[in-house]
């Protein structure tokens, strides 16, 4: 296991995003604004006219086109640990059907192994709820990402958790695992899936998932890729947790490292459940701007990954849109944009770029948006908060204090009720 993980690792490495840890960047914007500028006169305005053209825009242009309806359903749901991560938590194991239907045919989701849907583990913290849920997609599969003795790929010898690899050293220690105690103890239940078990992230294997799962889609060059059917993901496990009333309809955020950050901004500007995003060093694709692109080029990420766009973003035809509409369609509900200053691969100075133009968006709901002139200092109870850490591309022992103090400024559960939450706290 520990070496598949690693293999993992180091071909997420390959391609680029420890190449580029030399540079630092500049923590003043730097760079063209993100244009066209997201000019509306009001909320009406922007939602009847802004928000469907940056929606078509960015599915045709970017990531390909959303299914015209999707179902989910619980094929099986079992308890695997009762008394998990010390006793604070309950460790459940779902196994989602999904379908997605385009042109009046329907296709179920399979995994690999051929079997109807894919895993979605769930822990909670002990006590009723309602618990804000961290949705989360990772590189890792099941056990690397909650490592319970309950949850399937655990090792015979259970693994000495927090080790040395090679893998968390390039990448950081929570680059798998999450510090899951703290989260737990922070009153936030966690559901993660591990997408590549049925869109997998490869290019024959994935770019085949995909055409089948689009089988009743016409046009190859707007077809969805991996990034958006990942994005579509988000909101299967969603389907399924908001019918519980354990957990707190209006709190779901989605969590997602790099590849799956992108998807975790794409889940949100498609649906309105989603009340919040952490997206850290998404990067191209993601939250960076297409205009004055440091790092990761469009031709490099397309010809990496030719499985994870639609095919029409690798065509240049970049005019009339950009990523800042991305972040606008999330308006006004919370994001955290995730940096480190010599991740300049992700290219954080575009993401902030990128931020700026989403802030008069932001500005008409009468929201905060990014309320910062440079990309540091921290705020994490802005509406887009930015964070840049020193380091490289990964998830480190930083970062997660970060985002749990954005959590708790925005989606803070009440502590003497043990869950709930208390909206006052940091939502305007
Ligand atoms: C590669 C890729 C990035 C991506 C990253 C990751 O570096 O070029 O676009 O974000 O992998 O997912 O870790």
């Amino acid at each position: 296991m520990a070496r598949r993980i690693f293999a993992v690792l180091a071909a997420l490495a390959l391609p680029g995003c420890v190449e580029a840890t030399i540079a630092w960047t500049n923590l003043k914007p730097d760079g063209p604004v993100a244009a066209p500028a997201l000019s509306y006169q009001g909320v009406e305005d922007w939602e009847a006219n802004g928000a469907p053209q940056a929606r078509a825009q960015l599915q045709r242009h970017v990531y390909g086109f959303m299914p015209d309806r999707a179902s989910s359903r619980v094929i099986g749901k079992i308890t695997l640990n009762e008394d998990a991560f010390g006793g604070a938590g309950l460790v459940e194991e779902y196994r989602i059907g999904a379908t997605m239907t385009y042109g009046g045919r329907e296709v179920e989701t399979v995994s690999r192994d051929g079997a109807d849907g894919f895993f979605m583990d769930v822990v909670s913290p002990k006590g009723e709820g309602p618990f804000p849920v961290i949705l989360m997609e990772t590189f890792c599969p099941r056990w690397s990402t909650i490592p319970d003795r309950g949850v399937a790929g655990a090792p015979e010898k259970p693994e000495k958790r927090g080790g040395f690899s090679l893998g968390t050293y390039i990448f950081g220690r929570y680059i798998c695992t999450p510090p899951i105690e703290e989260i737990l103890s922070a009153g936030y239940a966690v559901a993660t899936i591990f997408p590549s078990e049925f869109i997998p992230d490869e290019k024959e294997e994935g770019l085949r998932a995909l055409a089948r799962l689009t089988e009743g889609y016409s046009d190859n060059e707007t077809r969805l890729g991996a990034i958006g059917a990942w994005g579509w993901a988000y909101s299967r496990m969603i389907d399924i947790l908001e019918t519980d009333p354990r957990f707190d309809k209006s709190a779901m955020i989605a969590w997602g490292h790099s590849r799956y950050a992108k998807a975790a901004l794409v889940a949100a500007a498609f649906d309105a459940r989603i009340d919040g995003v952490i997206a850290h060093q998404s990067g191209t694709g993601g939250a960076s701007l297409n205009a004055g692109k440091k790092g990761e080029s469009i031709k490099g990420i397309t010809g990496n990954y030719p499985h994870w766009f639609a095919r029409s973003y690798a065509q240049d035809d970049l005019s009339g849109f950009d990523q800042h509409m991305l972040l606008a369609l999330i308006a006004p509900r919370p994001i955290l944009l995730g940096n480190a200053r010599r991740d300049v691969w992700s290219d954080p100075n575009g993401a902030f770029r990128a931020a700026r133009g989403a802030d008069p968006v932001y500005a008409l709901y009468g929201s905060r948006g990014l309320d910062q002139p440079r990309l540091k200092p921290y705020d994490p109870a802005a509406d887009i908060a930015f964070w840049i850490r020193p380091g490289t591309h990964g998830v480190v022992k930083e970062d997660w204090p970060a985002f749990l103090d954005f959590l708790n400024a925005h989606f803070a559960p009440k502590v003497e009720t043990n869950g709930g939450r208390d909206i006052s706290a940091g939502r305007k």
